[in-house]
Order: C-alpha cells, then structure tokens, then sequence
C-alpha cells in the first residue's frame, strides 16, 4: 500500500572513489569557494588523515584557514560554540569536517552559528528554525555507520544538563559527502563492526518504520544487501578496500533512508542505555537489534519477510511467517559471526548493565523521539520482557 504522503528532499551530492577524499579539486571548485576550515578530531589527526586532506586541499588551491581538533566522543554544545568562533575568526569561507558522528554533527552545528550567528540552544531549539541555506560544508566521514554526511540533523551532548539536543533541519545537510574507503581503513574492527551494525539498524528501522515511503525503502534495501555482503569482510580484514568501500556507501544509503523515514524503538532502546550505562550507540544498536525486530513483529510480518531476500536468505516456499523469522534469524547470524571475531559483544550483560538497570532502560526508551516512529505502539511493560531477553 502506498503511503498517503511523503516528502523526499536530498540535496547532498555523493561522491564516491578510491582516493577521492585528497583529490577533489572538480568538487571543490563546483562549490566555487577557497578558503575552508577543517573540523575533525585527534584520532583522526594522529592517523594522518587531517594532513592527507589539508594537502589535497592545497594542491586543489584552496586555503585551510585553521583546524579545530577538540571534538570529545560527544558532540558537546560548549565545542560547538568554541569551534564556531574559530571558524569566524579564521575567515573561512566554508568547512570540511573529517571524522565519525560527533565531528560531523559538531560541524554541522558550527555551521549554524558560523552562519547565522546567535546561541545554539535559544535560537535554533525546535525543529527547522533555519530560513535560509549555510555556508558549504564538506563532509568527509571516517566510519561507516552514523551516515551524518547524508542526515538533516545534529545531536549535541548538552553537558550541563546532561541531555542530548537534536536540531533537525533540512539546511544541516551538508554540501557534499565524500565517499573514501582509503579514509576508513584504519578503523579498528571493534569501530567497524560497531558503526555497521549502526547503519543496519538504520535501514532495518527505516524500512519497518510509519513514515517508509517506496524511496525510502528502496534506500533502505540496498544498504541492507550491502552491508550484509560486506561488514564481516571490513571487520575481519581492515585493509579490503571493497569491503571498505561497501560499507561506506551501504552507510550512507542508510542515512538517507533514516533521515526521510526515521528510526524507532531500537534506536529508543539505544539511546536510553547509551545516556545511562555510557554504552557506545552502535553496540547497543546491535544487542537490540533482533529484540526490537521481535517486538515489532506482528505488526512487519511482511516487511521482514521482504526484507529477508536482501540478507541473502532463500526464502521460496516459506509461508509469510517462517520468511520473516529467518530474517531475525539472519540478523542474528550476522552479529553471531562478528561476535566470533571478538568485535561485537551481543548482550547487555557484556557491556556493563546492571540486571537491575533494566527496567530504566524501558522507561528511558518511551520518552526517547525516536518511538513515536516505531510501528507498534511503545508500552513500558510490553517492552521490558525483550529488553531482558536482550540482557
Ligand atoms: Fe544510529
């Protein structure tokens, strides 16, 4: 059945090449700017990565007026303001951010106040309180997972009142993402299986969610037949530049299929033990992952039975039912293999909760966003049971 209404908006250009990301001289004079300013942070820095970029930037002609590298694990609304009045001051034109989810969302806030000036949280709180485009802004990312380079929205870390702030806009959305599994490579496997099992549970959630429309979906499909075919591969041999490459653009696809259909209770799950038991978002994606996809199952029967095909099951002459089992089945032999691999733990006892920190995690997932999107109802006491079978 096709939705009644849907809105697809995505202007972001991709670029994808090996090598790409220190060759984009074409790109960058399409933007037509010349002086920009690199966001990212000091582990990227101490891979080298900041530099090989800086140098392609200059043999490109442009001008790299400075390099803000204090970006914490959180995107922290302090950074934003700090990196913000760098960029200002340094007379940029533009930014390049290069890193993970915090870095880009860091930028992506940066870029608020760099362009509009004001206070993040008393001027831009709400949704789509932008009026007019930012400055260009280029992202690079180094996992393959958040897809931020691709979403209209930045989560920030407000430390004083330890919650998280998200400001979707459709004016986030950088100028351009650059697709270059030469920027990845380096990622340790436990970051790779991580940030993956992140991206797949984007496409899974925005497949299965209230707001899938067809293109979403068909987004949503081809980051899950890509990443199934290569996550284990990325994690297991770093160096595979296929591997690295698929990821990438499967992570990628995922965020362009969340940002139009969103995330649900998986996600809500996630957040809620990140925020209490500091565990890393793609990890925790992971361990809900075929939970959550049991809670909902009633009500996605069909869905997950499409969706088994695109796992690689062959699901001829399954009934509806047995289809999408075996592609809870397939999720869970997916996370099974990584797990193997000593890069991804698959139960929350494994990463720090305490047995009795289960009932907060329920209720910390009904008051998150993201479940107001999740196609079955969210009810605390339902909830709770696959919450303890996850444990
Ligand atoms: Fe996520």
């Amino acid at each position: 059945m096709l939705p009644e209404f849907f809105e697809f908006y995505n202007p972001t250009k991709v670029v994808y090449e090996d090598g790409v990301a220190t060759d984009l001289k074409p790109e960058l004079d399409i933007i037509g700017i010349k002086k920009y300013f690199i966001v990212s942070d000091h582990v990227i820095h101490d891979l080298g990565l900041v530099q090989k970029v800086a140098d392609g930037l200059a043999e490109a002609g442009v001008e790299v007026t400075g390099t803000y590298l204090d970006v914490a694990q959180d995107a922290r609304l302090k950074d934003v303001q700090f990196c913000a009045d760098q960029i200002k001051a340094s007379g940029a034109e533009g930014i390049v951010s290069i890193g993970g989810g915090s870095v880009i969302d860091t930028a992506k806030a940066a870029n608020i106040l760099f362009s509009e000036g004001g206070d993040l949280v008393e001027d831009y709180s709400g949704a789509q309180t932008l009026t007019r485009p930012l400055k260009p802004h280029v992202v690079i990312p180094t996992t393959a997972g958040t897809g931020s380079e691709v979403t209209m929205i930045a989560v920030i870390y407000d430390e004083e009142n330890k919650e998280k702030l998200a400001f979707p806009d459709k004016f986030l959305l950088p100028t351009l993402a650059v697709l270059d599994p030469q920027m990845t490579l380096s990622l340790p496997p436990k970051m790779t299986a991580a940030t993956g099992m992140d991206a797949l549970t984007h496409a899974i959630e925005a497949y299965v969610d209230i707001d899938a429309s067809p293109i979403s979906d068909a987004f949503a499909t081809g980051a899950i037949e890509l990443i199934f075919k290569h996550l284990v591969t990325a994690t297991r041999n770093g160096d595979d530049v296929e591997a690295r490459g698929g990821m990438q653009i499967a992570s990628t696809m995922a965020g362009i299929a969340f940002t139009h259909s969103m995330v649900g209770c998986i996600h809500s799950m996630a957040h809620a033990t990140g925020a209490l038991y500091r565990v890393p978002h793609g990890v925790a994606n992971a361990i809900f992952l075929p939970f959550g996809m049991e809670y909902n199952f009633e009500e996605i029967t069909e869905k997950l039975a499409r969706l088994a095909r695109f796992m690689g099951e062959d699901t001829t002459g399954l009934s509806t039912e047995d289809a999408a089992r075996s592609a809870i089945a397939a999720v869970r032999g997916l996370t099974a293999q990584l797990n193997a691999l000593d890069a991804l733990p698959i139960r929350l006892r494994d990463v720090g909760v305490p047995e009795d920190g289960l009932e907060a995690i329920a209720e910390g997932a009904l008051n998150d966003g993201s479940s107001f999107y999740n196609p079955r109802e969210m009810d605390e006491c339902e909830l709770l049971p696959y919450i303890k079978n996850a444990y």
